[in-house]
């Protein structure tokens, strides 16, 4: 996983909380105080990052990775904002391009393994979102992405999860209902 994603766990740890806490929760998960953007680091790191956080904040890892993918969006926008202003104007327009955003961002970051995403069963005010991952774990994340891009988008999201992994399938799919505010 690239060091933005941990750098962004960091960030989003002593903002909400303060250094003392990230130290704590660094020291747990026993990885190291600083990450660069650009540099590979082991998937385990952002596991035992979330494992950590979980534990000394006493909330669960999924609620950790839902409230990290609604901060990603802010952080994500502060960096990249280019990427953001030309990935779609409506929440569902951003939804549907994200695709083709990951494969942008892949062109300066040649080792990313980004999830892909498809619409399906579109309706005015609701859709099915499908997402394929090869990592596992992160279905919360997306959750709290798109609770995130509603925020941004100044529209009304409600995510249900349909079903996924657990469930046998080979992704997750959510129910997504949507009305612009
Ligand atoms: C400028 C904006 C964004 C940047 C720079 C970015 C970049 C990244 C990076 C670096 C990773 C780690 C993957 C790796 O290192 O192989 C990642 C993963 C991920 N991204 Fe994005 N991303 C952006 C926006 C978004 C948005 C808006 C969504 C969804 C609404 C999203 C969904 C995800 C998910 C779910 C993962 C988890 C990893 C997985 O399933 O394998 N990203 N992204």
């Amino acid at each position: 996983m690239y060091g933005l994603v941990n750098k962004a766990i960091r960030e989003m740890v002593t903002i909400g909380y303060g250094d003392a806490m990230w130290e704590k929760i660094r020291a747990q998960a026993g990885v190291d105080d600083v990450f660069i953007s650009m540099d590979q680091y082991p998937e385990q790191v952002t596991d035992k990052l979330v494992i950590a956080a979980s534990a000394i904040l006493g909330v669960s890892p999924s609620d950790i990775l839902n409230g990290f993918g609604q901060y990603w969006i802010g952080f994500a926008h502060r960096h990249y904002d280019y990427v953001f202003d030309m990935s779609g104007n409506t929440f569902l327009e951003f939804v549907k391009n994200l695709n083709n955003m990951h494969s942008r961002i892949g062109q300066w970051m040649p080792d990313l393994r980004p999830p892909s995403f498809t619409v399906t069963k579109e309706t005015a005010e609701s859709f099915h979102l499908h997402y394929y991952s090869s990592r596992s774990g992160f279905g919360s994340m997306v959750e709290g992405l798109l609770a995130g891009l509603g925020e941004r988008f100044n529209t009304e999201v409600k995510v249900e999860h349909l079903g996924g992994v657990e469930q046998g399938l080979d992704h997750e799919q959510f129910f997504v209902r949507y009305r612009p505010r």
